[in-house]
């Protein structure tokens, strides 16, 4: 399958309905992936990103029934992570002696990758490339998301080639931000910030602020997963802006996990205290053990508070706990406040063990946590209620 975007681009990439799991088993991918690859042709013809290696044979098929492969003249890795360097594998066996430009951190990774001495041609920020009337410049985007990543930029057709920035794990058939469910593409493109990028935001609003500088027209935006962005693309990177600045909404996230339902009773009249706080807070709890990681994280990003509750065993937390409190740990949030609550029957550490891990992931803690002994009763139950209000008021 192949898609003209404009007359000198065409899409030549790959939609992965299937897709349930991406990263190993690290990210949901509800609703598929996509991955974005480009053909451009001026006098001279360029291949921007490629696919994952499982489809990199087909994709190699697909692009040869657009374009005899001795007639591409540059081959262009905006980012070597697999996803998207797979198929460069496959094509640089048809061509192997067609140059490829990357960034000097990109030359390290797809060596470290392929174990291959292509023809690499470093690029920096600023450097172009000439395809006859229209250059490929290129940017440098270090750690957004990896050492290597960069952008291009296709003059005259005016198209930022942003690889894995403003992208979303998203399969649709419709191809465009316009033509896609509007809910859907929202939620895909926050999950994937808070999940892929949230460590990386102060990066993202000073990269963005330097390609902004430049003062290029953008008429469009094409990522290298997901929708492309046609209508008005400058709203994704607004987007971004608003989330690479501690992004937070008035929204309160409880995380737990339960063995005989003593701690998620207290998460439950944790949230109805909040709410009699300050009814104007969304509440929204999560059974761990029981939920999507990526769903829970993306969350965690849009709360101003998170509450993580675990009975106590073994003298620590429930596994589950202990994963998503490792997971939010990597990605760095700011300006967010946290608490920690749990039951217990004998020792009872687990709360002490949740507020350090918070305390040390950069949470500004609200008070020492609360404590259950065995099934919270009714009067345990109402001191959940008051630690709710608590909680609701230090959100103040
Ligand atoms: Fe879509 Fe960082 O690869």
């Amino acid at each position: 399958m192949s898609h003209k975007i404009t007359d000198h681009v065409t899409w030549v990439g790959k939609i992965d309905w299937e897709i349930r799991k991406f990263h190993g088993e690290e990210y949901s991918t509800h609703r598929g992936s996509t991955y974005n690859s480009y053909l451009v042709r001026d006098q001279k013809a360029a291949v921007i990103d490629t696919v994952w290696g499982p489809f990199g044979e087909d994709f190699v098929q697909n692009l040869e029934r657009e374009i005899d492969l001795d007639q591409i003249d540059f081959v262009v890795a905006n980012h070597a992570e697999v996803d998207h360097s797979g198929g460069l594998f496959a094509l640089m066996r048809r061509i192997p002696d067609k140059p490829v430009y990357c960034t000097a951190n990109g030359v390290k990774s797809l060596k470290g990758h392929y174990h291959q001495n292509w023809n690499f041609q470093v690029v920096k920020t600023g450097d172009r490339l000439s395809l006859g009337a229209m250059d490929l410049i290129f940017v440098e985007a270090p750690m957004l998301h990896w050492p290597d990543s960069m952008f291009s930029y296709l003059t005259g057709d005016n198209i930022l080639f942003s690889n894995d920035a403003f992208g979303q794990h998203y399969a649709t058939s419709g191809m465009y931000n316009d033509l896609a469910d509007q809910a859907e593409l929202y939620q895909e493109c926050i999950k994937y910030y808070a999940n892929i990028l949230t460590p990386f935001s102060p990066l993202v609003k000073k990269k963005i602020e330097e390609v902004v500088g430049f003062g290029l027209p953008v008429n469009m935006i094409c990522p290298s997963h997901g929708v492309l962005w046609r209508d008005n693309p400058l709203q994704i990177v607004t987007q971004y802006v608003q989330w690479a600045q501690d992004y937070q909404e008035n929204q309160v996230t409880i995380l737990y996990d339960t063995m005989w339902d003593g701690t998620k009773r207290m998460a439950e009249a944790i949230a109805e205290g909040i709410v009699a706080g300050n009814p104007g807070l969304k509440v929204k709890c999560f059974h761990v053990a029981r939920s999507d990681h990526n769903d829970v994280v993306t969350e965690v990003f849009r709360s101003k508070a998170v509450l993580v509750g675990s009975p106590t065993i073994n003298k620590g937390v429930l596994s589950s706990i202990a994963a998503i409190l490792e997971q939010i740990k990597g990605l760095r949030f700011k300006n967010k406040k946290a608490a920690a609550f749990g039951a217990y029957g004998w020792s009872g550490e687990s709360v002490k063990i949740i507020h350090k891990l918070l305390e040390e992931s950069g949470f500004a803690m609200i008070g020492d946590g609360l404590k259950a002994l065995w099934n919270p009763d009714e009067d345990a139950l109402d001191q959940c209620r008051a630690y709710g209000r608590q909680v609701a008021d230090a959100l103040k």
